[in-house]
């Protein structure tokens, strides 16, 4: 989409579709309220009818309270605007920032709510005959001193439409070398990325157990994706991991079928992270940047990991595999001690890890669990920021008791499997980063199914605004904010 700002008034403004925001219990401005013949009641909009003048129409948009607005209801306004853009095929939308504490993050929250409002994914349906106008430009009607987060918002924002695309691929296009092949893709992109992609002859060579075990039920070949960014930070090395396992059936612990075409997105915490690298790097935010990214199918058969196997993770830890449905660990293992490794001095993994966490959280807060408060924090204040929120969920030597193995270290399957699932899993992962301070944030009951106004109900894209946030909070560069 493009995005710009122009310093006009919304009289003057060229397009198809006017957005103008009216705080409730205010004056609607006399030309406006004459053509609307009714205020705009608070969180809704209005069309008005007839339209503004000979060509464009206007939507008066309730703001609601003064005091009440903020980014999460701009984003939501924003994506009802642009679907009534949608409605009356706009191909040219221009809103009028309206006044607020913080002109920086209203325009952020109006464009993003306008992109992400805007996304479809229709690779797979049949072009129309006459395919609909759809919105091309947003324009704000606001000071130009907004340019530079206007345009913050539309790469992130773009970053995470991607990033749906790449959760709502289907598994037998979305296979791991076809995550490989976008880290590639991202990497071309700038001199400071650079990507490396290790398949199984190299994954066997390092001794990387947990990824080759879960996907040895399977012909579609594994891949570890490694995309580093050099962005000149004077901080640590973030390391970013997510989860990407390209279809999980449960292996020979198998899942039932009902609904399990959802599971096409089990590599939702990897395309959050792959698109999140890309913006950050489009942004050239000041950090250095090393994610990692394991990838996999987790498929049944006679060559397929079974219950009670005893595999050897990247480190030398003995793992029994109890339940072959719980492979997200598996690879995580793997791929938190390898980013450790090769020098992430914290780290930040997304992982649509555990059915649990939408029994405890729903799809309105992804789990965060750390082993250390000050990153714990960052990540948090991060989710607020950006409206992808996250709930801190402990650690505690008791759980980290249930997931040990009886004839190996640990067990992949808590000896208590009813209790506190998202926990048990995040405390077998904490046994592969060592002393490096660490956040799991556990996304599979926000990965889809959300609901908001902008994210619509399938893929959502969580994690990408999130790390980006996290990106410009530890980055150096005064400009990230
Ligand atoms: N990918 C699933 C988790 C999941 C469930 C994501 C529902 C999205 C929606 C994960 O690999 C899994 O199967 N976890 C098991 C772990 C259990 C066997 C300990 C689960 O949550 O049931
Ligand atoms: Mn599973
Ligand atoms: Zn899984």
């Amino acid at each position: 989409m493009k995005v710009d700002v122009r310093e006009i008034e919304h009289r003057a403004a060229d397009a198809d579709l006017i957005a103008y925001g009216v705080y409730a219990e205010e004056p609607v401005p006399a030309e406006v309220a004459a053509a609307s013949g009714a205020a705009a009641a608070a969180g809704t909009y209005k069309r008005l009818s007839p339209a503004f003048d000979g060509e464009r129409q206007l939507v008066l948009v309730g703001l609601g309270e003064r005091e009440q607005l903020d980014p999460e209801r701009l984003r939501v306004l924003a994506a009802l605007v642009a679907k009534e853009a949608g409605r009356i095929e706009a191909g040219s939308l221009a809103w009028r920032l309206p006044e607020s504490g913080d002109d920086g993050a209203a325009a952020e929250a109006i464009v993003a709510g306008t992109i992400l409002g805007s996304h479809r994914y229709d690779r797979f349906k049949r072009e129309p005959e006459e395919p609909p106008a759809r919105l091309e430009s947003v324009t704000l009607l606001a000071p130009e001193s907004v340019a530079g987060a206007a345009e913050t918002a539309r790469v992130y924002a773009e970053a995470q439409n991607r990033a749906r695309d790449l959760q709502s691929t289907p598994a037998n296009f979305a296979r791991p070398e076809d995550l490989a092949a976008r880290a590639e893709e991202i990497a071309a992109g700038s001199a400071a990325l650079s990507a490396t992609v290790l398949g199984r002859a190299e994954l066997e060579e390092k001794g990387m157990g947990g990824l080759l075990a879960v996907s040895q039920g399977g012909p579609v070949e594994p891949r570890l994706i490694v995309l580093r960014y050099a962005g000149g930070g004077s901080g640590p090395t973030l390391g970013l991991v997510g989860k990407g396992v390209t279809f999980d059936t449960g292996g020979i612990s198998l899942k039932p079928g009902a609904g399990m075409e959802e599971m096409k997105m089990d590599m939702s915490g990897a395309a959050a992270v792959l698109e999140a690298v890309a913006a950050i790097a489009e942004l050239g935010l000041e950090i250095d940047l090393l994610a990692v990214i394991p990838s996999t199918e987790n498929m049944p058969s006679g060559t397929a990991i079974k219950p009670g196997d005893v595999i050897t993770q990247y480190d030398g830890t003995t793992v029994e595999v109890n339940n072959t449905d719980a492979e997200g660990r598996l690879i995580l293992a793997d791929a938190l001690a390898y980013a450790v490794e090769l020098g992430a001095e914290r780290i930040v993994d997304l992982a649509t890890l555990t059915g649990a966490v939408t029994f405890a959280l729903g799809s309105t807060y992804a789990a965060l669990i750390a082993n250390d408060d000050e990153l714990a924090a960052a990540v948090g204040a991060a989710g607020e920021r950006s409206g992808e929120l996250t709930w801190r969920l402990p650690l505690h030597p008791e759980f980290k008791a249930l997931m040990k193995g009886k004839v190996a270290d640990l067990s992949n399957l808590s000896s208590q499997r009813r209790k506190a699932g998202t926990i048990t899993a995040a405390s077998f992962l904490e046994e592969f980063v060592g002393e490096t301070p660490w956040a799991h944030v556990d996304i599979a009951g926000t990965a889809s199914d959300v609901g908001r106004e902008y994210t619509g109900k399938d893929a959502s894209g969580f994690g990408v605004r999130l790390l980006v946030e996290l990106a410009r909070e530890l980055s150096g560069s005064a400009a990230a904010r």
